[in-house]
């Protein structure tokens, strides 16, 4: 018989302290009006110094069990979407698994930065189509004011913090089915427009390259603009055509919160209407692999979904990676 793929339950979680655009005006030479019309960002959330990206991971993957009504136990899969991982080994899964007590899963993280949880989601798919797993988390959780240079303007303004998480669990009825279908792709050739350069084997962490700041992302804005808004659009056409959805037949286009002129661009190359895109990177900012599960938690916790609802996520960064996914929500 062949399986199928639930939602069971989504959770997030955003850090108490907020920075505003106008804290930002304090810290480096920008203002609340260039902020908000380049990008669209009013405010971002920022974890505590103590706290990492696994301790906002299990908060949010707390909740999503809640709503899922199942216990960490029942958990046997965790996969896990960050490039701010807590430390370069174990994996944040694992501390996550630590920390929420699912004693029998088996986790490990996914590398695909603001794609990483349409990756991650596929992934867990494939391994719950296989049988041999039943029940994952799926994680996407970001520190990014841990990689972030606090003094260049033309990228701190953009970043928050955040986790959300999904709940996803193999079914044989299909009429509970929640994963349509998907299309991934990178390219590794623009690896240099959106990266961090030093903290891995390439540039260890020494002194020099510390004070050079190798450890915080860099980025060329206007080619990774260009690139987001050609790939996105093109991905979630592609997909749509695979899998023969039309765009009618989607309730909420989930993009990737980086920009709201990027957001804007493809929703118009889609001809979507502006109350079928879910945008809270005015709220928010980007919090790389965290913003399409919190986007989907907040669509669902507001009560704006309803049975058989059709979601399509579509995702794109650093590697070049993009990503997009058809979800149904089956639950009542
Ligand atoms: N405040 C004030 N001025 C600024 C700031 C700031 N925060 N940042 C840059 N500027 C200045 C620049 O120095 C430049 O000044 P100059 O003309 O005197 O040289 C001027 O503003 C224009 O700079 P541009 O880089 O041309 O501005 P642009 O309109 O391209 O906007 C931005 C920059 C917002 C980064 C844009 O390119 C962008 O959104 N790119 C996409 C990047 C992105 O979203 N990355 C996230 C990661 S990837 C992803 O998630 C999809």
């Amino acid at each position: 018989m062949q399986n199928y793929v639930r939602i069971a339950g989504t959770g997030s979680y955003l850090p108490e302290k907020i920075l505003t655009n106008f804290d930002l005006e304090k810290m480096v030479e920008t203002s609340d009006e260039w902020i908000r019309t380049r990008t669209g960002i009013a405010q971002r959330h920022i974890a505590a110094k103590d706290e990492a990206t696994s301790d906002m991971g299990a908060v949010a993957a707390t909740n999503a069990l809640e709503m899922a009504g199942m216990t960490p136990e029942d958990i046997d899969l965790i996969i896990v979407a960050t490039i701010t991982p807590d430390v370069p080994f174990p994996n944040t899964g694992c501390y996550i698994q630590k920390k929420i007590g699912a004693k029998n899963a088996t986790a490990f993280s996914v590398e695909a930065a603001c794609s990483g949880f349409v990756f991650a989601s596929d992934v867990a798919v494939s391994m719950l189509d296989g049988k041999r797993y039943k029940r994952a988390l799926v994680v996407g959780a970001e520190k990014m004011s841990s990689i972030v240079d606090w003094e260049d303007r033309s990228t701190c303004v953009l970043f928050g913090d955040a986790a959300g998480a999904m709940i996803l669990e193999a079914v044989e009825n299909e009429e509970e089915n929640s994963y349509i279908g998907a299309q991934l792709g990178t390219d590794g050739n623009f690896s240099d427009i959106l990266y961090v350069p030093g903290g891995g084997s390439r540039m260890p962490l020494d002194e020099i390259a510390l004070n050079e700041k190798l450890n915080c992302l860099r980025m060329s804005g206007q080619e990774v603009f260009k690139q987001a808004v050609n790939t996105m659009s093109r991905v979630s056409v592609d997909l749509l055509g695979q899998t023969g959805i039309d765009f009618d037949q989607v309730r909420w286009l989930v993009p990737h919160q980086a920009n709201i002129r990027i957001i804007n661009a493809i929703r118009k190359k889609l001809r979507l209407p502006e109350e079928r895109c879910y945008v809270n990177v005015d709220r928010i900012g980007n919090s790389s692999a965290a913003t399409i599960p919190v986007a989907i938690d907040e669509i669902v916790r507001n009560g704006d979904i309803q049975k058989g609802d059709l979601l399509l996520t579509v995702a794109f960064g650093g590697g070049l990676t993009w990503g997009s996914s058809i979800l149904r929500w089956t639950k009542d």
